[in-house]
């Protein structure tokens, strides 16, 4: 694989520093989205012939699953900034790796591979750097085992991991346990590779890129929705899929941190052109709009599937809300800024059914929790949520925060420090680069000082 980008030493611990902002300016195009870069890169692997990409995140989480790809014998090739060309081996093509395949930060990358390797009859080893190996796995180790897939892991189903591709892998009928992504991707990639029909039950509706993607690329699945919202996704295995072109939106859990910052610092209002508007990702913006937050979608369209829109962001008063539990699958990667966002507003806002929230890249609800605290912000932590109450204007700050190898634990105080009234330090601003490679830069061309420790 080839690309310009230098993976960030994570031995070196790069601290940042935002001090209070002037009002936000202008307009922005945040990278590309992240769940759909890490799609197009796997299944245009999986496809027959030449997939080409705009957009692709260039970040470390992508690029991992990049290079993992060229481990398997799949030809991945950089033509230029966010463009990419795939030359995929087509379905059980994938080639023994000769390496562990490692996946860095990203859960994301690691899970979805799981589901393309467990079909593919070869022994993969697999890791990731100290945040991943402290993941569960076994939400997908699980349903893998059932299409005859074998694994040897770690302690509590933890990598480093052995995968040993199933030799006749049969289809299975899986009813997810918990709202993820991740899992239902993970079972419907494997079930590609099995005879019959691979049907996944989803209790809960959470992001839906890969059964968009895999009908882009040709495979047959079908969506049977019931009134109490329940998802029965059936795909059709084995197909034929073709190498397609893919135009990846930019990522709207990236938007929201210079949209935060722009709801936040008085007088601010800001442009974030091309962000993907899917229905199962928008679950912030409905949230701040609650809020009271003036928030703009314009010029909607579509594009290999997916909706995009650019938002107008205005600053302005906002109010606490009572989030349920329901919305957290549409909103699971924005509740550290979400929370930073109702430090500020007026009055009490309660964030429920977050027990996910603990086993992401880091323990989110305690370092949200703890952040805040340290902040000046009242908080209290409960076992699956937030109470915050906001102050109706931004907190002291003055705090140093533990990254926690999190990038949006990084991103999201960065931009309390655009807002607080003394400045905010992280102690590790390099995990930025797994999913917002260009973030402080971003920030500082609409007016937000994020500077170098
Ligand atoms: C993702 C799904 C979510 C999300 C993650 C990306 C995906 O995880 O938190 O950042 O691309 O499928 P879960 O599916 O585990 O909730």
């Amino acid at each position: 694989m080839s690309h310009g980008a230098t993976p960030p030493d994570s031995a070196i611990p790069q601290p940042l520093r935002a001090r209070r902002a002037g009002a936000l300016k202008g307009e922005a195009r945040v990278p590309g989205d992240k769940s759909i870069s890490h799609r197009a890169l796997m299944i245009g692997g999986l496809a027959v012939g030449e997939t080409r990409i705009e957009g692709l995140l260039e970040g470390e989480d992508v690029l991992n699953t990049g290079r993992a790809l060229t481990v398997l014998g799949v030809e991945v090739a950089r033509l230029g900034p966010g463009a990419w060309r795939v030359h995929g081996v087509g379905l059980g093509g994938l080639a023994e790796p000769a390496d562990v395949l490692d996946f860095g930060n990203a859960g994301t990358g690691a899970r979805l591979m799981m589901g393309v390797l467990a079909g593919h009859r070869f022994t993969s080893f697999m890791t990731g750097d100290a945040s991943l190996r402290g993941r569960p796995m076994g939400r997908v180790i699980e349903p893998l085992r059932q299409f005859g897939t074998r694994f040897v892991c770690r302690e509590g189903n933890r990598l480093p991991l052995a995968i040993i591709g199933a030799e006749s892998p049969m289809p299975i009928n899986y009813r997810l346990p918990v709202a993820s992504a991740q899992v239902k991707s993970a079972v419907l990639l494997a079930g590609l590779s099995a005879p019959g029909h691979t049907i996944v039950v989803e209790p809960e509706p959470s992001r839906d890129h890969t059964e968009l993607m895999l009908r882009h690329f040709g495979a047959e699945l079908r969506v049977a929705a019931e009134s109490d919202g329940t998802r029965t996704i059936t795909l059709v295995g084995q197909p034929e899929l073709e190498g397609r072109d893919i135009v990846v939106p930019g990522d709207i859990s990236s938007a929201a941190f210079p949209l935060a910052a722009a709801l936040l610092v008085p007088g601010s209002d800001i442009r974030l052109t091309n962000v993907g508007v899917n229905p199962r990702r928008t679950g912030l913006i409905d949230t701040l709009i609650e809020m009271g937050a003036e928030i703009a979608l314009e010029n909607q369209r579509s594009a290999a599937g997916e909706q995009v829109a650019d938002l107008r962001v205005r600053a302005g008063r906002l109010r606490g809300v009572n989030v349920p539990a329901e919305r957290a699958p549409s909103m699971i990667d924005e509740y550290p800024i979400l929370a930073v966002i109702a430090a500020c507003a007026e009055g009490r806002t309660k964030l429920n059914g977050l027990a996910e929230l603990r086993v992401k890249e880091s323990d989110r609800l305690a370092a949200i929790a703890q952040g805040l605290s340290a902040c000046g912000v009242v908080v209290e932590e409960l076992k699956d949520g937030l109470i915050i109450e906001g102050q109706g204007r931004p907190p002291k700050g003055g705090a140093l925060i533990p990254t926690r190898l999190d990038h949006r634990i990084a991103m999201s105080f960065l931009v309390l420090g655009l807002v607080a009234e003394q400045p905010i330090t992280v102690d590790d601003g390099s995990p930025i680069a797994t999913s917002f490679p260009g973030f402080t830069a971003l920030m500082a061309g609409l007016g937000g000082p994020i500077d170098a420790v």
